[in-house]
């Protein structure tokens, strides 16, 4: 059992000028790097492995299925991973995939071509309520069957097959996960697959893929990518570094644009261009003082890194609409904050994905807000929200539910520290699941919670 605290926080944070060279490693990168390896045929190293919940879950669920998996001395992941559908199909396995979404797509793409598997899955309460059916549909096309029938939450039995078949799928949830986990799959498909997405989404998947022998090809389409994958194909073992987590850096930018005199610098960043939504907005449309310095695209991951730099700044109001919310989806919790203390109407459409995450993001960041004094409108699609840059917050406070939902709590952590007002924010140990130390980068940083 999780020990279970609240994060109580009763002062400003001051100003502050630092430099970080390492914070939380990437977790979409970690948890593909795992995954990936485990169908390679030798040994893969990987360093810099974030050691979140979500994470740590993978290797376990990965050790379950029989892939060795060894911490060595220094810190390096090595997974001896033996080919494609080498995975236990002895007995029907059981296994836990804890709060992670990307772990329970990803893994079941490879769980649906793994012949004579029967494999139990199951998430704690806030990934049991989570759509499973995105993925069944088109897994089920390829062959293998989900049990309950018709069901399509977690938990949920997978049955692989051993005759899958080649598919051509539209991807227009604008999901990373969903593609990811038909990419998995059709690493076994006889024959050529194809995805056609529309708004294309973060690319994690196709990059790994390509530097470990897959035959996958990226073709760009008058509207979004389309991506074809030959199967049937050995992969080679490989070395990969993760890089700090741009999702994560995201709340401590939030903390040094909105908190007067300050600046942060925080090096190793992933910057994959189709998950930078949330530097794009905020530097062209809301004018904040951002620079990413020494871009590069790095030899470790294959990824482009490079280093983001934000001074406080005078914000203007902004718009997300549908074309950038798959590059800025985890981002629009602390997006709802920095609008709501930005002066003016700032405009969230197409959002209707943040109601499927760890909690209903639209429902729990109005529910924050409001408690602190800022009007907004929702929908199950939108949000609008009439931002402030003064708060009363003279006996005020808010408790915030967060609902097993790390992006809430530190979102309204970072609310909390920028404007004084007083928080209490329940069940804060849900930060262990993508920001393992957050609590005390925040205190290097000069703020302070209290852990009750
Ligand atoms: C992720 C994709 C996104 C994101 C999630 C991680 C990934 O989810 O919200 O935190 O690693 O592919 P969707 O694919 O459901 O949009």
């Amino acid at each position: 059992m999780k020990k279970k605290f609240s994060g109580l926080i009763n002062n400003k944070i001051n100003k502050f000028n630092k430099i970080l060279e390492k914070i939380p490693s990437d977790k979409s990168c970690s948890i593909r790097a795992l995954i990936f390896a485990s169908v390679c045929i030798g040994k893969s190293e990987i360093k810099n492995l974030l050691e979140s919940e979500d994470v740590l879950d993978c290797v376990h669920a990965l050790k379950t299925l029989g892939v060795k998996i060894v911490k060595t001395n220094n810190g390096i992941y090595e997974v001896y991973g033996n080919g494609l559908s080498s995975f236990k199909t002895d007995k029907k396995i059981k296994i836990w995939l804890g709060n992670s979404g990307t772990l329970s797509r990803i893994l079941s793409g490879i769980l649906a071509t793994q012949p004579g598997g029967k494999y139990h899955l199951y998430g704690d309460k806030s990934m049991n309520r989570r759509d499973m059916s995105r993925i069944i549909t088109p897994l089920e096309k390829i062959g293998a069957f989900f049990y309950p029938k018709g069901k399509k939450t977690l938990p949920l039995t997978i049955e692989g097959t051993n005759l899958p078949l080649a598919q051509k799928h539209i991807e227009n949830l604008g999901s990373a996960q969903v593609k990811s986990s038909l990419l998995a799959s059709f690493l076994s498909c006889q024959g050529i697959s194809t995805i056609h997405e529309p708004i294309p989404s973060r690319d994690h998947t196709e990059i790994l893929l390509k530097r470990i022998g897959a035959d996958i090809k990226i073709k760009k389409l008058k509207k979004g990518n389309l991506i074809s994958l030959k199967g049937q194909k050995n992969l080679h073992a490989f070395k990969y570094k993760v890089g700090n987590d741009p999702s994560s850096s995201a709340y401590l930018i939030a903390l040094a644009l909105l908190t007067p005199k300050s600046k942060i610098t925080i090096h190793n960043c992933l910057l994959n261009k189709k998950r930078s939504g949330f530097y794009k907005i905020l530097k062209e449309q809301a004018g904040a003082n951002i620079k990413i310095i020494n871009q590069k695209k790095s030899a470790e991951n294959g990824e482009l890194v490079g280093s983001i730099v934000a001074k406080n700044s005078f914000l203007r109001p902004f718009n997300c609409s549908k074309a950038v919310i798959p590059s800025l989806i985890d981002e629009l919790p602390i997006l709802f904050v920095i609008a709501a203390l930005t002066k003016g109407t700032s405009k969230f459409t197409h959002i209707y994905e943040l109601t499927k995450k760890e909690s209903n993001r639209i429902e729990e960041m109005r529910k924050v807000l409001i408690q602190a004094g800022i009007k907004c409108k929702t929908s199950k699609n939108s949000m609008i929200i009439y931002g402030k840059n003064k708060l009363k917050i003279k006996n005020k406070s808010i408790v915030v539910n967060t609902q097993g939902d790390h992006r809430i709590c530190m979102s309204s952590a970072i609310l909390s520290l920028v404007t004084g007002i007083r928080a209490k924010i329940k069940n804060f140990e849900t930060v262990n699941t993508s920001f393992p130390g957050f609590i005390t980068i925040i205190k290097n940083l000069g703020g302070k919670i209290v852990i009750k």
